[in-house]
């Protein structure tokens, strides 16, 4: 299988061990307790989970801003989005060396990871700028990723974590919540090789489908990992236990037994374009991924990014000997009306845009709420009957 990210071994930061568990979780009752944002709270449940290996926790404002502006930490380890404890008031830290980060999206605010504290710095107006620009490509703060960045606070809290929990993922996503370490696991299981991982923070309409099947055939892979964010998203998208459904049925009816995986993991979309295409490469290749599907306005929002930026940063800006894992590019796909089935558009030069079935989201979803069927070229019937019932309600 493939190596994970720059080392022979996963570094997961969650605390396997039960009994060490217990002691931690006892020690952090003693410990000032810090309410972290819930970017941090993902951060931290990408480190225990192996994704973010072999990161050993929070970044301090060098390694930032090195991430941001050249995506190597100063050390030189290839990493493309700065992970970061970011707070508006850490008052309560008042000299501590280690703190319990407490986790905003479960009730109660349990503790989540115990940090040890490194150092604490106030970012500058020039370092924030930097980070956001480097990071999302733009300043504007009407990008939804920028939003919630530049609403994170100035102080950096950096330093190494034992992660004791999964934060609300486990028990809201018990079949579909996945580690790196599970999903090594179960591609060793299966006795994959070849494994593409299909990101997706939508639900899976027939181009999406179909991108996933170009992709086995193409690269002759043992199988497809469709691997969904069941983080926080902006406003209007669609709920991940509604997404999963969608998938879940998808799969099981239009895929072949035993092709596919259907999995998540517990971060929060950062709709950071490249960037954050060139994050899912890396956390992809720990999850023991040998390649990752890239098509259209891969991670985008709006009309920030080109619509295959985040296909050209693995050429222009990632070193060639930087990661393993490989990127499957794809064009843009639709169902081609002509010939009767989805295909990608450069396949096909003798296309004019009115030969394509194409919606855009705007229309799907207006057309979801308003109790329409989508056509059957665009979407599964029995996909889009549980989009239907979603917007019913
Ligand atoms: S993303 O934010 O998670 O990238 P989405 O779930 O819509 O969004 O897309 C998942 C993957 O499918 C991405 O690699 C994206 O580029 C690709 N994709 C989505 N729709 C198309 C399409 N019509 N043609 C080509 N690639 C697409």
């Amino acid at each position: 299988m493939i190596k994970p990210h720059a080392s022979d071994a996963l570094q997961p930061r969650f605390v396997g061990d039960e009994i060490t568990r217990q002691a931690l979780l006892e020690e952090a009752q003693g410990l000032p307790q810090l309410l972290i944002n819930s970017a941090a709270a993902a951060n931290a449940v990408m480190l225990g989970a192996g994704y973010f290996s072999p990161l050993p926790g929070f970044m301090n404002a060098a390694d930032a801003v090195s991430v941001a502006a050249h995506i190597h930490t100063t050390d030189g380890l290839f990493w493309p989005v700065p992970c970061l404890n970011l707070c508006a008031d850490t008052a309560a830290l008042n000299g501590a060396e280690r703190v319990a980060l407490c986790d905003p999206n479960v009730a109660g605010q349990p503790v989540l990871a115990i940090q040890d504290i490194t150092s604490i710095e106030t970012l500058s107006d020039a370092q924030l700028t930097l980070l956001t620009e480097k990071v999302f490509g733009t300043l504007d703060a009407n990008h939804p990723g920028v939003a919630t960045f530049m609403a994170s606070g100035r102080q950096l809290v950096a330093g190494p974590l034992q992660v004791l929990n999964y934060s609300y993922f486990e028990q809201d996503f018990p079949d579909t919540f996945r580690t790196a370490m599970q999903i090594r696991t179960e591609i060793a299981a299966r006795g994959w090789e070849k494994v593409v991982a299909f990101q997706t923070r939508n639900p899976m309409h027939r181009a999406h489908e179909e991108l996933c099947k170009m992709a086995l055939t193409a690269l002759d892979a043992d199988g497809v990992l469709i691997h969904m964010l069941l983080g926080k998203l902006k406003p209007g998208d669609i709920p991940a236990e509604v997404r999963d459904a969608a998938i879940r049925k998808m799969v099981e009816l239009y895929f072949p037994e035993n092709t596919v995986m259907v999995t998540g993991y517990g971060f929060d979309m950062l709709y950071a374009g490249p960037r954050e295409a060139a994050l899912h490469a890396v956390f992809r290749q720990n999850a023991g991924c040998s390649h990752l599907i890239v098509g259209r306005d891969h991670a985008g929002v709006g009309s920030y990014y080109g619509p295959f930026d985040a296909q050209a940063i693995f050429r222009e800006q990632v070193p060639a000997d930087a990661l393993e894992i490989r990127i499957f590019e794809a064009d843009h796909t639709a169902y081609s009306k002509k010939l009767k089935r989805v295909v990608m558009m450069r396949d096909v030069p003798d296309h004019g845009m009115e030969d394509f079935v194409l919606l855009s989201g705007t229309k799907v979803r207006e057309m979801l709420g308003a109790g329409q069927p989508l056509p059957e070229e665009f979407a599964r019937p029995e996909v889009a009957q549980i989009l239907m019932e979603h917007y019913r309600q």
